[in-house]
């Protein structure tokens, strides 16, 4: 076994990170756990794991449940896509594979949601298969470990080191060698300054000679998110409330409240809700601002209350959830602090404070 691999196995014996799911060969649970690692923090995912894997304890539990139930399992989480491909990746095991998950990466991948991150992932975690697994803390690792100093974000550097991992990665233990880039990636070789005098692969390590660590790997700029604003109504009719499930791409499956892009004062909303849906809000009373970060989008929402004349239809594409019911529907964090509005109205009663109505707008 290579130097470099000898000590990196060495070190995670002794350092790996305890995890719910390691230790983990069922490649169902491995499935589950890689995907909410996904772009998310470990201490986040852990709670979220075995709630989900309580509700779903197999893969055709999950294969057959609804997606709503899904996406309401991972409330919070972000990233919702993830869920609706997990559950229809389950669908598609049960389907060409008798539910049997393939230990093929070539094969994993044909399964929707997995890439070929996940894929090694699975492949080398649950079935012992020789695949380098590389997600970002993975490119660090490598691009200071090999030196590598052009741009990562371009295919062919990336490919490289996709092929330097490859290489790194070896036929004994590669689930375990994988897990150890990734802790390393997370605790020493971490971005920014990295604690070189804790790290296994201390001597062997191409950026701690020439002393560049803390500059790779080299990206070129993201684009900063676009930021969005967008008036947002909570317009109760009673004790219950108007959302809809959004169709969008974003938060696709998520239950939402009526927003409308831009910002407007509450009477010219007025005056298009009634244009569109043919009655008027009401009472209408600003109660302050949310904003919500995605990876592409700010949104900054200014949260509206407001009344519906009693018996009002819920407009195509709407319905009214009952307050009491808001916990059964899928809510994205977006909409979090407009939700606890809602949660707030139903814990009061019915009850509308007067004095707030709609003139605070200007303070925003
Ligand atoms: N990030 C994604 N998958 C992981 C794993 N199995 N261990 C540690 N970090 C991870």
């Amino acid at each position: 076994m290579d130097q470099k691999t000898e000590r990196l196995l060495d070190w995670y014996d002794r350092n790996a990170r305890s995890m719910p799911w390691r230790g983990e060969r069922d490649p169902y649970r491995i499935w589950v756990s890689e995907i909410m690692l996904q772009q998310t923090r470990v201490e986040t995912v852990t709670g979220y794991y075995d709630r989900f894997l309580r509700t779903f304890p197999t893969l055709r539990s999950l294969a057959e449940a609804a997606e709503e139930d899904v996406l309401k399992q991972w409330e919070g989480l972000g990233y919702y896509s993830r869920a609706r491909n997990l559950r229809s990746g389950a669908e598609q095991v049960l389907r060409e594979y008798g539910g049997r998950i393939p230990s093929d990466p070539a094969e994993l991948r044909r399964i929707r949601g997995i890439g070929a991150y996940t894929a090694a992932a699975v492949a080398s975690i649950a079935f012992g298969v020789r695949a380098a697994a590389v997600d970002g803390n993975v490119v660090r690792v490598i691009s200071r470990l090999y030196g590598v100093e052009e741009d990562v974000t371009e295919r062919e550097v990336r490919r490289r080191v996709e092929r330097l991992a490859d290489g790194l990665t070896p036929p004994e233990r590669p689930g375990d060698h994988n897990q150890a880039m990734m802790d390393l990636g997370a605790t020493v070789c971490v971005p920014g300054t990295p604690d070189c005098g804790a790290c296994p692969l201390r001597g062997l390590c191409e950026a701690e000679r020439n002393g560049n660590a803390p500059e790779l790997p080299r990206a070129s700029r993201a684009k900063p998110p676009r930021e969005i604003l967008f008036d947002l109504f909570l317009l109760y009719s009673g004790n219950r409330v108007l959302m809809r499930r959004r169709t969008e791409k974003l938060l696709e499956g998520m239950w939402c409240f009526p927003m409308a892009e831009g910002r407007k004062t509450p009477e010219e909303r007025a005056g298009e809700i009634r244009k569109k849906w043919g009655w008027q809000p009401e009472r209408t009373r600003f109660r302050g601002e949310a904003k919500h970060l995605f990876t592409h989008q700010i949104w900054r929402m200014a949260l509206y209350e407001a009344e519906v004349p009693p018996g009002t239809e819920a407009p195509a594409g709407y319905e009214w959830i009952p307050l009491n019911g808001l916990g059964a529907v899928p809510l994205p964090a977006a909409v979090k602090a407009a939700a606890e509005l809602a949660r707030k109205r139903a814990e009061a009663g019915e009850t509308i404070q007067s004095g707030e109505i709609s003139r605070n707008y200007e303070k925003t």
